[in-house]
């Protein structure tokens, strides 16, 4: 099984695309939901919750961890690949959400992590729309940066957009929030506009259409779920020993495991609405 771990409900968008890809491999899902939302507690804490929740699906047998979470992606990946991983048990590697969605901003490959010479001149401006945590980390600036140093990344913090995807609140409300954020970042943009946006936290995909319509039109925002599946896909492709082929009906909630560190009557409710169909947890922790 491949793990996919986040805070809460935001990974399932995310699993949703995988599961709908990649018939092969079986998948284990893993909610923090004891401990969520991770976008507004300090950098140590998501690390420190992110490395337990990951080894705890290490501890189900996952071999393979996708962290699914761009906070947690932002804050701990790099950490936990350089200092905590070299130290576990051989074999098991941890993915983030971030670089999946880098490559095609950059147009460079994943695997470079500096600019090749011939590259062609990506957009010049960028909006990245995250948790405040996901920005004060300045991980998606110094991804694209490395990549692409011509590149202007301009992040715009969204407190309180979890919390109201989550509790389902009114579109007239969201469609305020959202507004506000874009306007907040649009005043900030050389030309009055991003040429390209990222929604850079896993649970915005639910409100993609109100960013739709609060930016200038042709402005395309990024899919993260799917370009997250192309890039696991490829990456299995590579290495073919981490595709278990127990993900059979993955597409239709075979082959999946929901985890929850914390759900209550609730929640299944919520995370029903993220991967769109019924999600039923069994509680682990
Ligand atoms: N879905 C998480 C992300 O992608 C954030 C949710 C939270 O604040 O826990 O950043």
């Amino acid at each position: 099984m491949i793990g996919v771990f986040d805070s809460g409900n935001g990974g399932l968008t995310v699993l949703r695309a995988l599961a709908g890809r990649l018939p092969g491999p079986g998948f284990a899902y893993l909610g923090d939901h004891a401990n969520a939302p991770y976008g507004d507690r300090p950098a140590e804490a998501v690390y420190r919750l992110t490395v337990e929740n990951v080894e705890r699906l290490f501890g189900l047998g996952c071999r393979l961890v996708l962290l699914a979470c761009n906070t947690a992606s932002a804050v701990a990946l790099r950490r936990l690949q350089r200092h905590w991983l070299p130290g576990v048990d051989g074999g098991r590697r941890v993915l983030g959400v971030l670089v999946p969605v880098v490559e095609p901003i950059t147009l460079v490959p994943w695997q470079v992590n500096a600019p090749p010479s011939d590259r062609p001149t990506p957009p010049a401006t960028i909006g990245v729309f995250a948790t405040p945590r996901t920005v004060t980390t300045g991980a998606f600036a110094y991804e694209i940066g490395r990549r692409a140093p011509a590149v202007t990344v301009l992040q715009q913090a969204c407190p309180g957009l979890v919390a109201a995807i989550e509790a389902d609140a009114p579109a007239a409300e969201i469609a305020g929030l959202v507004a506000g954020f874009v306007a907040a970042l649009q005043e900030r943009c050389p030309a009055g506009r991003p040429d390209t946006v990222v929604l850079g936290c896993t649970h915005f995909p639910l409100v993609a259409d109100a960013f739709a319509a609060a930016l200038p039109a042709g402005v395309p925002i990024l899919d993260q779920p799917r370009l997250v599946a192309d890039s696991l896909e490829a990456y299995l492709r590579r290495h073919p020993d981490f595709d278990d082929g127990a993900g059979g009906g993955a597409a239709e909630g075979g082959g999946i495991r929901f985890l929850s560190t914390g759900c209550n009557g609730a929640t299944a409710a919520v995370a029903s609405r993220f991967f769109g169909r019924p999600v039923v947890f069994e509680r682990v922790g």
